[in-house]
Formats: structure tokens, C-alpha cells, sequence
């Protein structure tokens, strides 16, 4: 089998590995890649060799989480997946692998195309941001930092029923912006940010800022641009390989004066009404679960509202892994959806 290894900053190698061994645990299913999606934030992070990320590997260690494959043997205990499923889970950049049924994976909807669904963890991750910080249909919501991330929070925000606004540091980045279904788009470093944000929200102000982007920089935009009493969600390493931070970044004028809110975005999140763990519940456990979440971001997809793959800029054959990664390092703003194909 093959895998993609980093073994130290900026050397990233396809490494020839022993094929998993099929003699499968009773929750365990045996998985074929056929794309993987490459996630830049971190991906590059991790690249670079950026400051620790929590719960990241020493190297040398994989890379990458969202993988597409097919299933092709199961274990005796499985019962929510046969042969044949196409799924998407969190598995790293590799041909082939084994996988727990009850870890983060999901079943791809039959009209679903693979260069869509391989998105979904990271669209789930974009539609956190919204439900974290409580969204409400008809807000105005600034998404900063436009990367994989920042499109997909751009791309729901109008299924979410908000007015999505981009704000980017680069005019490529706006137009894609533009592709994905923004409803408008400022470059961040625009001197007349803040009024042009008044202009188009008829004085209403921003009520979310979606935040995508490390550098601190951005962070003070955000507090800039919400509106008092507004949100932020945070879903950015904030700082992550960054300049250090040169301000006060709770200062009276923008959190207390204007008493906002910071909302961290890390993943799942408790459901409003949640199902209980009795036997008359069924025992359905968190409605909000990740994979529950996924399963929604898919049906959007299958709903034809969702189409991540408009964002592909690059399908790689895996053994040219790396130019992606040196792509990302050079922060190339014409890179942007990235496919790996692994038919080995
Ligand atoms: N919370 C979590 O669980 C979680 C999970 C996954 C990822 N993340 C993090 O989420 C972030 C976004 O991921 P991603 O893959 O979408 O990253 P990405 O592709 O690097 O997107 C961030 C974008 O923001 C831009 N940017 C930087 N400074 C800006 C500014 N002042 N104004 C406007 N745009 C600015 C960046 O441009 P440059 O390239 O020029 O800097 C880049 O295009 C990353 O920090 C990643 O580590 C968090």
C-alpha cells in the first residue's frame, strides 16, 4: 500500500507500505481510496513544521484527513455498512486501510459525486461556525479568510438563510468568493472596510463574523467589523506559525465596549433538545453527533444546493502529493480544492 509520510518540515514522501492485514476485527471494515482532499490550514501547518498542533504526531507521521473510498471486506459485528458503500472518513492520505465502523465515517448518498462528498468533514467543520454561535436565518455574517473553510461557510451561509459577506486578502480569492455564491466580498485591508460593511448592511452591522484565517491581523478585523453585542466564531489556530501578537486582543473599545462575543469552534457541539438514553429513546445517542452533521452537509450535496468540487482547482495523481504541499507553503491564491487520486 502506498502512504503519504512527512518526516520533518517540508519533506513529504510517498512511502511504499505492508498491506493492511485482512483478518478484520468484528468492528472493522476494510477500505480502498479512491480521492483524498487536501485541507490547507493545517496541512500546511503541519508542512512547515508550525508550532505544535495540539494532539498532532511527532514525525514521522501521516498527513491529511478526508478520505473517500470504497469499502471492500467488513467485520463480523457490522451492520450499518456493506461491501460496496462508498464513505468518507477521516483517514489520512493513503491507498488503502482498515477502519473502525463506530469512528468518524459516513455513507456516501448514491447521486452524491465522490469530488463533492470528500469535502463533507470539512463543510461540517465551515457549518459549525454558524450553529456554535447560535446563527439565526436573515443575520449578516462576514466570513474572513477565504480557504477551503472560509468557501465552505461561504457556500452554506446562504442555505443557512444568512447574508454572506467575503472578506479576503486576495481579488482571485474574492472571485471564487463570488463562484461559491458570496453575496458580496471585501478585501480585508480595504481602508473603508468598516463603512462599506455599513453601506451594504443598511446600518444593520455584521452580526457574525466567521473567522478562517490565523494571522492576528484578521483576528483584529473581526473585532473590528461585528457589530456590538455581535459574535465571532473562531475556527482558525489563531496566532498557528504567525508574527507574534502586537495588541491587546480583549481591548475595552472592541470586546467589553462593544460586548462581544468569542466563540471557539472545535468540532461537536451539544444539540439544543437533546434525546434522552433510555430504552423509549432508543438510545440514538447525541443528535448533534459528528457523524450525524456529516450525514446533513451530504444531503445537501445530494439536494444538488452544495457543490464543494466548483472549488477544485488541482486533481493529483498521489505520487505528486508534495507540489500541492509546496503550492500551499508558497500560499499560491490559484490553489484551492485539491484532489489526490489514489488508483494504485
Ligand atoms: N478548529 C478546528 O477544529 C480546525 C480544523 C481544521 C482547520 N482549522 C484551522 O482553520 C483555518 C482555516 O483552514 P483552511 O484550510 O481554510 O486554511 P487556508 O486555506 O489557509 O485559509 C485561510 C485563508 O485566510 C487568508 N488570510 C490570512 N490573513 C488574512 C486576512 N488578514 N484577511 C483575510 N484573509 C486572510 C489566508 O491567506 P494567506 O495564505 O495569504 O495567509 C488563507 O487564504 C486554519 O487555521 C486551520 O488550521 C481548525
Amino acid at each position: 500500500m502506498k502512504k503519504a509520510i512527512l518526516k520533518g518540515p517540508r519533506d513529504l514522501k510517498i512511502k511504499t507500505l505492508e498491506s493492511p492485514n485482512l483478518n478484520l476485527g468484528p468492528d472493522d471494515l476494510y477500505i480502498k481510496t479512491e480521492i483524498s482532499a487536501f485541507k490547507i490550514g493545517t496541512d500546511r501547518g503541519n508542512y512547515e513544521g508550525a508550532d505544535i498542533v495540539p494532539g498532532a504526531d511527532p514525525y514521522p507521521r501521516g498527513v491529511g484527513d478526508s478520505n473517500l473510498g470504497t469499502i471492500e471486506k467488513i467485520g463480523s459485528n457490522v451492520k450499518n455498512f456493506k461491501i460496496g458503500d462508498r464513505v468518507v472518513t477521516r483517514a489520512e492520505h493513503q491507498s488503502e486501510y482498515i477502519y473502525n465502523q463506530n469512528a468518524s465515517i459516513v455513507k456516501v448518498p448514491e447521486n452524491v459525486d465522490s469530488e463533492d462528498a470528500v469535502f463533507c468533514h470539512l463543510y461540517t467543520l465551515s457549518a459549525q461556525c454558524y450553529r456554535k454561535a447560535n446563527f439565526t436565518p436573515g443575520e449578516n455574517v462576514a466570513v474572513i479568510g477565504v480557504g477551503v473553510l472560509g468557501l465552505g461557510a461561504i457556500a452554506l451561509g446562504p442555505l443557512f438563510g444568512a447574508r454572506t459577506i467575503a472578506i479576503a486578502n486576495s481579488e482571485i480569492r474574492l472571485e471564487m468568493a463570488k463562484k461559491m455564491g458570496a453575496h458580496a466580498g471585501f478585501l480585508s485591508n480595504d481602508e473603508d472596510l468598516n463603512q462599506k460593511l455599513e453601506e451594504y448592511s443598511n446600518g444593520q452591522g455584521i452580526d457574525l463574523v466567521i473567522l478562517t484565517a490565523n494571522p492576528w491581523p484578521a483576528y483584529k478585523t473581526s473585532v473590528d467589523i461585528v457589530r456590538p453585542g455581535g459574535r465571532v466564531s473562531i475556527v482558525s489556530l489563531l496566532g498557528r506559525g504567525e508574527k507574534e501578537l502586537d495588541f491587546n486582543p480583549l481591548a475595552l473599545e472592541t470586546f467589553y465596549g462593544k460586548g462581544i462575543h468569542l466563540v471557539a469552534v472545535n468540532g461537536e457541539s451539544a444539540y439544543l433538545y437533546p434525546h434522552g438514553s433510555t430504552e423509549r429513546h432508543n438510545n440514538r445517542g447525541d443528535r448533534f453527533s459528528w457523524n450525524n452533521l456529516c450525514d446533513y452537509v451530504l444531503a445537501l450535496m445530494s439536494d444538488g444546493n452544495l457543490e464543494p468540487k466548483k472549488l477544485i482547482t488541482h486533481r493529483l495523481d498521489y505520487t505528486d502529493i508534495s507540489q500541492a504541499y509546496d503550492m500551499a507553503f508558497e500560499r499560491n491564491k490559484n490553489m484551492l480544492g485539491v484532489i489526490f487520486k489514489w488508483n494504485t
